[in-house]
C-alpha cells in the first residue's frame, strides 16, 4: 500500500496537502504537523476494501433493531444514551483528568462481561460440545495509562468486581500501540472494547508523538473503523485539559457517533454525565453518580445530594428547582452577608457564575431595597453543583435576602428568572419543577405565577 504525506494543523485539524508556516483556518504559526496516510485509492477503484467487495445496499435491506442495544449496566448511563449502547458505534467520554472516567469505564467493563459470562455459561448449558470461543473475551478494556496490575488495584476497590463471572469475562491490555490493538480486536472480536485514553494511542503508520493531532486522529479513525466492521461497540475516553482541549476531544467529536461528557467539582463526590453529541438519542440527557470509596454509584433521587435535611428554619437557605436535560430536581442554594470591612466588598459565589451574581446583587439593591453594597456576600450551592439554569435567579435572591434580614424561608422554593427591572420571568418546563418539588412535600412555590416582582416576592416572605 503507497502512502502519502498530509499537514494537519495541531489547533484546528485543518488538512493540507503541502507545509505552510501558518494555518490558513484558524491563523496560528507553526501549527502543522507532517503526518504519513497510507493511500488506499489504487484499491478502492477496484471496488474494493481490503477484501471487502465495495456495494450499495438497499434501504430496505437495512436492519436497524432498537433491541440490538445493550445495557451499560447503569441505568443513569443507558438514559442518557437513549436506551443503552448501539453495536457498531463509537462513543467518545471526555473530561477533565482525574474527575473519574477510568473508574467509570472499567465498572462498565465489568458490569458488562458479568452479564456476557451468564449469558455464555447458560448457552454452554444447552449445547455442551460446541464451546464458544468467545466465552470469556467479551469485553476488552485496553489502557495505555496503567498497567493491568494498577487496573486490578482499581478493580478491587469497586464492588461490581467481587462478582467471580464479572472478573473473568474482562480482558485487559495494557499497550498504546493502536495498529497493535486493533489486530487484537480482530482476533478477538469482543462485544465492547474500551480504549483509555485516545490521548495515550501511537503508531508507527505515521509521525508524531501520541496526544498530538495526528495520532488523535489516526487512532480514532482506526477504532471506528474495526467498529464497523466486526458491528462492536467501542467507547474512546479523551482528557480534556486547559492545552490539551483542542488536540484531543474536538478534533474528534465529529468522528464519532456519540460524545459523553462527565463533569463535576473534583473535591466533591457529584459527578453529572451529559451527551452533547448523540446519533442515536436524546440530547443534553444527564444521568447523575457519586464518587464513592468504592466506585462510582448511580444517584437516582438526587435531592439526597443538594438538600439539607434539616427542617429546621435556617436562614440564608433556601430551595429551586433546577432542570439538568429533561430532568428537574430541587437544589439547596445557601447565603451569607455580613458588613463588610473592605471599600470593595467581597462577593464570593461557588456553583453560581459570579457575573449573575454581580448582578442579581445590582437587582436586590436598587429593586429590593436591600442595602447590599456594603456587604461581603457568599453564595453556595449545595452538593457541588453548577446552576446555570436562570430558574435560580429567585432562589439566589432569596437565599441572600433570608440572610441579610434573618428571615428563615428555607421550606420555600423560588422558581423564577429575575429581569433587570426586577421582574420575575416564567421559565421553561415551570410545570415539572413544581411537580418535583411537591413531590418532595415542597407545597410554598413562589413563581412568576403568582408574582410579578422580587419586591412583591420580598415583602410577601418578610410578613
Ligand atoms: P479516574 O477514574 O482515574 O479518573 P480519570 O480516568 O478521569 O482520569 O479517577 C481517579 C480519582 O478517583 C482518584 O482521585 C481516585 C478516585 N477514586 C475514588 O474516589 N473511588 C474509587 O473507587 C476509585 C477507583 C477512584
Ligand atoms: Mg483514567
Amino acid at each position: 500500500m503507497k502512502s502519502s504525506i498530509s499537514y494537519v494543523c495541531e489547533v484546528c485539524g485543518y488538512d493540507s496537502p503541502a507545509f505552510m508556516g501558518k494555518c490558513p483556518e484558524c491563523g496560528t504559526w507553526n501549527s502543522l504537523r507532517e503526518i504519513k496516510v497510507s493511500n488506499q485509492n489504487a484499491q478502492l477503484r477496484q471496488g474494493f476494501v481490503g477484501q471487502a467487495k465495495i456495494e450499495p445496499k438497499r434501504l430496505s435491506e437495512i436492519k436497524f433493531e432498537e433491541k440490538n442495544r445493550f445495557s451499560s449496566g447503569f441505568s443513569e448511563m443507558d438514559g442518557v444514551l437513549g436506551g443503552g449502547l448501539v453495536p457498531g458505534s463509537v462513543a467518545l467520554l471526555a473530561g477533565d483528568p482525574g474527575i473519574g472516567k477510568s473508574t467509570l469505564l472499567l465498572q462498565l467493563a465489568l458490569q458488562i462481561a458479568s452479564k456476557q459470562t451468564t449469558a455464555n455459561r447458560l448457552q454452554q448449558k444447552r449445547d455442551a460440545v460446541v464451546r464458544s470461543p468467545s466465552a470469556v473475551s467479551e469485553v476488552l478494556y485496553v489502557s495505555g495509562e496503567e498497567s493491568e496490575q494498577q487496573i486490578k488495584l482499581r478493580a478491587n476497590r469497586l464492588k461490581t468486581s467481587k462478582n467471580p463471572s464479572a472478573s473473568s469475562g474482562l480482558l485487559l491490555l495494557s499497550i498504546s500501540n493502536t495498529d497493535a490493538i486493533v489486530d487484537v480486536i480482530d482476533k478477538l472480536k469482543p462485544k465492547l472494547v474500551v480504549i483509555d485514553s485516545i490521548q495515550t494511542m501511537e503508531s508507527e503508520n505515521l509521525t508524531g508523538l501520541s496526544g498530538s493531532v495526528g495520532q488523535v486522529r489516526y487512532g480514532a479513525g482506526e477504532f471506528i473503523k474495526v467498529a464497523k466492521r466486526l458491528n462492536i461497540t467501542v467507547i474512546i475516553v479523551g482528557h480534556v485539559t486547559k492545552e490539551g482541549m483542542v488536540a484531543g476531544p474536538m478534533v474528534l467529536s465529529h468522528m464519532v457517533d456519540t460524545v459523553l461528557f462527565l463533569e463535576g467539582e473534583k473535591f466533591t463526590g457529584v459527578r453529572i454525565l451529559r451527551s452533547l453529541k448523540n446519533r442515536f438519542g436524546p440530547l443534553d440527557e444527564v444521568g447523575i453518580f457519586s464518587m464513592t470509596g468504592g466506585g462510582m454509584n448511580e444517584v437516582k433521587n438526587p435531592e439526597a445530594l443538594f438538600l439539607n435535611s434539616s427542617k429546621e428554619p435556617a436562614p440564608g437557605s433556601v430551595l429551586t428547582a433546577t432542570l439538568e436535560g429533561s430532568r428537574a430536581f430541587l437544589v439547596e442554594v445557601q447565603a451569607l452577608a455580613v458588613f463588610s470591612k473592605f471599600p470593595m466588598p467581597r462577593r464570593v459565589g461557588s456553583g453560581v457564575d459570579s457575573r449573575r451574581l454581580e448582578l442579581l446583587l445590582a437587582v436586590l439593591q436598587k429593586h429590593g431595597r436591600l442595602p447590599v453594597e456594603n456587604m461581603d456576600i457568599y453564595v453556595n450551592v449545595a452538593g457541588g453543583l453548577k446552576l446555570s439554569d436562570p430558574a435560580a435567579d429567585l432562589g439566589i435572591c432569596l437565599a441572600i435576602f433570608s440572610s441579610l434580614k434573618s428571615i428563615p424561608v428555607n421550606k420555600a422554593v423560588g422558581i423564577a428568572e429575575i429581569g433587570l427591572l426586577g421582574e420575575l420571568r416564567a421559565v421553561a418546563d415551570f410545570a415539572k419543577r413544581v411537580k418535583e418539588a411537591r413531590k418532595l412535600g415542597f407545597t410554598n412555590i413562589i413563581g412568576a405565577d403568582k408574582f410579578k416582582t422580587l419586591n412583591e416576592v420580598i415583602g410577601n416572605v418578610s410578613k
